[in-house]
């Protein structure tokens, strides 16, 4: 039995309303983390900046940490979430508002919203301004958020689904060009942003996790940059689900983590709730039971189990053992400004010696789409959806068929830093294996294999109900700039 218990945060706000005393606990630690120094390791302002300073400012191996588009992923940032959770047990000592039991047992809250009903909003203690007694600042509040899921709206429902994650066979597969790279991203070392020449987010950090911060930031919001989005309370509750996630792909079939020592073994430096310096690795929290908590919910969605073949959603078939082969590319660069947008990528017959004289195969194994070089200022918060061959007249809110994963920008303002810190500067990259759909589609008669088209559609939360002509007007979307698409094949 853990000793702590995390509890699904839209389950507490409906058995007692939006200030249960656990979130209500969270809400008064904040404000107490909130009122420390910078340089104390346990403010909330130092908190953040484990996570992102700003460009320029001074970094050691305590702050600036944050991994993404890495394997390190995952287990840093339960790390993170662990030490943190203790500041906050610890900050509730003090505090005569917060009953015994409370203080011994409080965990952090996590935030399904993928779990239908009114989940995909912000949790309401989040969006009052003031706490339960009407007067009091509410440290759970902040204005820098998307202006739609500020005032109750959703997030769309493609931008919260765990589904095409948690399919996903591998925790992280060797990296080829153009090829996708597991449930919980590239292989890498340390990797802030784009250090390594082979990053790239794994399907969980790709969605849920990216959308939501962009989704819940919106443009110039909090939740959106690197550098602040722990600075918005939601952070930390967004992580634990994330976090769950990666429990409930681990009880899937044939799952597992990795098993070298280069990723279990590599150390992250922390603190802990005194202030004291502390070092981790992942091969201390592979489970959360090792460090004492579990989650309310962690079950695989029925959805998954009941759909699945021989016990797991996805073929757990590693890739192919051969090169990738690009046959076909954008030749110039697309940039969106949060309308849809369509390129045609016109495809040649692959030539690679590996793909088929070596192996006699007549068709590919393996299709991937790759969108690399993803560069802008700042975060639109908007995402959007990435489908292939999308029939003209078909609606792409009602062609999940020809969906094959989001392009979403959390971290984009660093893709610009060329320098000594950000040697790479060069970009997100996303890449979807689309393999399915175009055998499908070539079962059809349907699949042409000289062309191919890419939509790109716009994913932004929902206004609230009766609210609808509120939305963001869509000149003020921050241009991102698309350096690539293609299409490989193996
Ligand atoms: Cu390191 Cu969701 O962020």
């Amino acid at each position: 039995m853990a000793d702590f218990l995390r509890r699904d945060i839209w389950a507490l706000e409906e058995e007692q309303g939006p200030w249960h005393p656990i979130t209500e606990a969270y809400a008064l630690a904040v404000g107490v983390m909130q009122g420390r120094g910078r340089d104390d390791p346990t403010s909330w302002a130092y908190q953040a900046a484990v996570h992102g300073v700003g460009f320029g400012e001074p970094t050691d191996q305590f702050v600036n940490q944050c991994q993404h588009n890495t394997w390190f992923f995952l287990p840093w940032h339960r790390i993170y979430l662990y030490w943190f959770e203790r500041m906050v047990r610890a900050a509730l000592t003090g505090l005569d508002a917060v009953s015994d039991d409370v203080k011994a047992e409080w965990a952090l809250p996590y935030w399904n919203y993928d779990r239908g009903g009114q989940t995909a909003s912000l949790p309401t203690a989040f969006r009052e301004p003031t706490l339960a007694d009407g007067q009091t600042e509410n440290p759970l509040f902040t204005q820098l958020r998307d202006r739609n899921i500020a005032r109750g709206g959703q997030l769309d429902p493609v931008s919260v689904s765990a589904d095409g994650a948690l399919g996903e066979g591998f925790f992280a597969l060797d990296p080829i060009p153009g090829g996708t790279v597991g449930f919980g991203g590239a292989v890498t070392g340390w990797n802030h942003f784009d250090e390594a020449a082979d990053a790239a987010p794994g399907a969980l950090e790709q969605t849920p996790h990216n959308l939501v911060h962009g989704g819940v930031g919106g443009p110039g919001g909090l939740m959106s940059g690197f550098d602040t989005a722990p600075l918005d309370a939601i952070f930390w509750l967004h992580h634990a689900n994330v976090d769950r996630l990666w429990v409930e792909w681990l009880h899937q079939d044939g799952r597992e983590n990795p098993t070298e020592s280069s990723w279990s073994g590599e150390l992250f430096d922390f603190h802990d709730e005194n202030g004291t310096p502390v070092r981790m690795a992942a091969a201390e929290v592979l489970d959360p039971e090792q460090i004492g908590y579990a989650y309310e919910e962690a079950a695989v969605p029925e959805l998954l189990a009941a759909g699945a073949e021989g016990g797991s959603a996805m073929p757990t078939e590693p890739p192919p053992d051969r090169p990738t082969e690009l046959v076909g590319a954008t030749d110039e660069p697309l940039v969106l400004t949060g309308d849809q947008a369509q390129v045609a990528i016109p495809l040649a017959a692959p030539t690679g010696p590996a793909l088929l004289a070596d192996t006699g195969e007549p068709e590919p194994q393996r299709v991937y789409v790759n969108v690399e070089g993803i560069q802008g200022e700042e975060n639109p918060g908007l995402s959007y959806a990435a489908y292939v061959n999308l029939p003209d007249d078909e609606d792409p809110s009602t062609a999940q068929g020809y969906h094959v994963g989001n392009v979403s920008f959390f971290g984009i303002e660093l893709a610009g830093d060329v320098d000594q810190d950000h040697p790479g500067g060069h970009g997100l990259r996303y890449a979807f294996d689309i393999t399915d759909l175009v055998n499908e589609l070539r079962e059809q008669g349907r699949w042409d294999p000289d062309r191919v088209t890419i939509t790109f559609s716009p994913l932004r939360p929902l206004p609230p109900p009766g609210e609808e002509d509120a939305a963001e007007p869509a000149e003020s979307v921050p241009p991102v700039r698309i350096g690539r698409v293609g299409i490989y094949y193996q």
